[in-house]
């Protein structure tokens, strides 16, 4: 393979200058949240019956996997199931309602109500916070019910286990890991940019990524071929293995189900993150996958810069530069 003109040392300068979330700009973001739950803390400590009983980090900021492009920083509230209402059409405004006791300097047009979520916008750094309430009843290792974005439905699942699933995957892979993973979204993004309607979840790109790098399937430590490798993974695959993990239960244990893509949430047996995408949305994953893996093969293999450029942007958009 040719990799003169792009290869794993452009995408790294590339990532770094373009893809990921510069340090500081995290920092800024994490700070504005951890000033929050420091202040929700407070509150709760001097109202030790307040219904908000703890507030996490989550998302791709707690994970270390953000974009450098990111508008949204992703926060779970915990509220104790005994107090807040049972159904979803009242949580929301109920949790906003708390929300201003607990941080009365939030202005009211910060807040936005959504089905499920909470949308609280900061000015200064100009992060939107998506607040996510999870219905708590003292479970030691913080597994809760989130309500599902889209559907309104319960399901058990734990934040802060989502972010040790993630922290372990990164200690055995140190930054190619988050970095994979990082160009695989950056990859989506730029898809959507010209097709809005393709699909491919953060959180389920994790997980797959996560598949093929405890099989060891993945030369990590080398970009072009990791994302060469997933591409040609799902383009083969297409989705028929089920993605489980055994870090928390025994993949056997997970329902039969006949969605098209199954990727099973690590603490949840029960629980497909992929339950939402259908047939045709899997299809179109494949194609994708199936251009984008072209190109990459066609880049390695071109003779000259301008071919070899022309290539890597159908994978890293049109500002991908070397
Ligand atoms: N279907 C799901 N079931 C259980 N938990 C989920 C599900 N989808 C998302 N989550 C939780 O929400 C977190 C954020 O997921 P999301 O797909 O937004 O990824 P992200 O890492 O924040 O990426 P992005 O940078 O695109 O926001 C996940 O880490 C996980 O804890
Ligand atoms: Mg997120």
């Amino acid at each position: 393979m040719s990799v003169i003109h792009v290869g794993h040392s452009e995408i790294v300068r590339f990532a770094d200058e373009r893809v990921n979330l510069k340090r500081d700009d995290a920092k800024v973001f994490r700070d504005q949240i951890n000033r929050l739950r420091d202040r929700l803390e407070q509150h709760l400590s001097e109202h030790p019956d307040f219904a908000l009983k703890k507030m996490f980090l989550s998302g791709s900021l707690a994970k270390g996997t953000a974009l450098k492009l990111i508008n949204d920083g992703d926060v779970a509230v915990y509220v104790s199931s005994g107090d807040a209402p049972s159904d979803t059409q009242q949580l929301i405004p109920w949790l906003a309602q708390r929300l201003r006791q607990a941080f009365p300097n939030i202005k009211p047009g910060q807040v936005v109500e959504n089905p499920s979520t909470l949308t609280v916008s900061f000015i200064e750094t100009g992060l939107r916070v998506d607040v996510v309430p999870v219905l708590y009843s003292g479970d030691p290792n913080w597994k809760g019910y989130i309500v599902s974005k889209h559907t309104g439905e319960k399901v058990l699942t734990s934040i802060p286990m989502h972010i040790d699933f993630t922290r372990r995957r990164k200690a055995a892979n140190e930054i190619h890991f988050a970095q994979v993973v990082r160009l695989m979204k950056f990859w989506v993004r730029n898809q959507r940019l010209e097709n809005p309607e393709f699909r491919f979840k953060s959180f389920m790109i994790e997980l797959l990524v996560a598949h093929l790098a405890d099989r060891g399937l993945l030369q990590l430590d080398d970009y072009p071929e990791a994302l060469a490798q997933i591409f040609a993974h799902i383009a083969k695959d297409s989705f028929k293995s089920t993605i489980a993990f055994g870090d928390h239960y025994d993949p056997k244990l997970c329902a039969e189900t006949s969605h098209p893509i199954r990727i099973w949430d690590p603490i949840n047996h029960q629980n497909n993150t992929a339950s939402r995408y259908t047939d045709a949305q899997r299809k179109t994953i494949i194609e994708f996958a199936l251009d984008a893996g072209d190109a990459i093969d066609s880049a390695l293999h071109a003779t000259t810069k301008a071919d070899t450029l022309r290539y890597w942007r159908k994978v890293l958009g049109s500002t991908f530069d070397a």
